[in-house]
């Protein structure tokens, strides 16, 4: 049985100002086990998705299960199975972390023992056993995702959803996220997460899934889609903005990317110097060239026209590459 199937799931938000069709038609399907990563840039319908598939939010059409179970008519079985960490978590500052455990415990159902048994051991997993007793207002970013993650833990979830986990840490906290996040998978878990960062989706995810504008692009694990893009990636850097221009009538198949022309041949290395000579001969002056496989990156701009970069900086990290 899949951990979860999701079939041409969609939501329309309507007000009376507008209508926003925020996850158009998206489908995808997650065995047990896997790490599953929803990559796409901010506004891409990755939130709604997840609060869709966590039975938070009606689905406007379409169907989605989790462990076999209906996400609209069996919403109660759904919550049982699975464990969320949100991107907006309404977690209360004033309180502990062994506090928010052992609360969330209770709520579960667990006997007072066992949530004190509980708080201790995902205390001790999350790595915030030592910063227990503080208020989590305290909390650096990075402890505040990695209690996030254990508090979603506490009724050992078959199936978790994280929506950006690693948003705004540092590289250094973000790989200790990763880490936990691997170990819960090899020790059953399924795992769903959504990133707008390349590098996540590639270190993390076993499979991915590219959404963009409410809809799923490709799909597949990072070395299927980077081998969909076939051949290599030639890359032609020009220090003046007129030889680059020049150069682009050149190189008509290439795709402008800043002072860079990049095209994607077979057979990279050999193709090099055929272009080259035909830029020098228009007296073009090429500042470098290089040839390389494709990366997650170069797979996001072929299949949405732009390049999503990873910054930390949510309101810059989509770049319309022009044309
Ligand atoms: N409750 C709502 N009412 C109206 N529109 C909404 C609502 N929630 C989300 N949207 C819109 O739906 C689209 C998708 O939003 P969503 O939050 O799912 O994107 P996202 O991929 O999670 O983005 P981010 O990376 O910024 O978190 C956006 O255009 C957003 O403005
Ligand atoms: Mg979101």
């Amino acid at each position: 049985m899949l951990a979860v199937e999701v079939k041409n799931i969609k939501k329309t938000f309507q007000s009376k100002q507008a209508t926003v069709e925020a996850v158009k038609d998206v489908s995808f399907e997650v065995r047990k086990g896997e790490i599953f990563g929803l990559l796409g840039p901010n506004g891409a319908g990755k939130s709604t998705t997840i609060l869709m598939l966590t039975t938070l939010l009606q689905v406007t059409g379409g169907s989605a299960k989790i462990l076999g179970y209906d996400v609209s008519s069996q919403d109660k079985l759904v919550r049982e199975k699975i464990g969320v960490a949100l991107q907006d978590t309404g977690i209360d500052n004033l309180l502990t972390a062994r506090e928010l455990f052992f609360t969330t415990a209770r709520l579960w159902g667990y006997s007072k023992e066992d949530s004190i048994n509980r708080t201790n051991e995902l205390l001790e997993l999350v790595g915030l056993t030592e910063a227990s007793e503080r208020r989590v207002k305290t909390y650096s970013g990075g402890m505040k995702r990695r209690l996030d993650l254990g508090l979603s833990l506490v009724h050992s979830p078959e199936v978790l959803f994280l929506d950006e986990p690693t948003t705004g840490l540092d590289p250094g906290s973000r790989r200790v996220l990763w880490e936990e996040i691997k170990r819960l998978r090899d020790g059953g878990v399924t795992v769903i997460l959504t990133t707008q960062y390349l590098e996540e989706a590639d270190e993390l995810a076993d499979r991915i899934a590219i959404i963009d504008n409410g809809l799923v692009v490709a799909e597949g694990t990072s070395d299927e889609l980077k081998a969909s893009i076939g051949g290599d990636v030639i890359t032609f850097a020009f220090d003046s903005d007129s030889d680059l221009k020049l150069a682009l009538n050149v190189i008509t198949e290439g795709v402008q990317d800043k002072n860079l022309i990049r095209i994607t041949v077979e057979d990279g290395a050999r193709k090099i110097p055929q272009y080259v000579n035909q830029l020098t001969e228009k007296n073009i002056e090429i500042s470098s060239v290089s040839a390389s496989k494709p990366t997650l990156d170069d797979v996001f701009l072929k299949v949405t026209g732009y390049r999503l970069e990873g910054s930390d900086n949510k309101e810059t990290n989509v770049e319309k590459v022009e044309d």
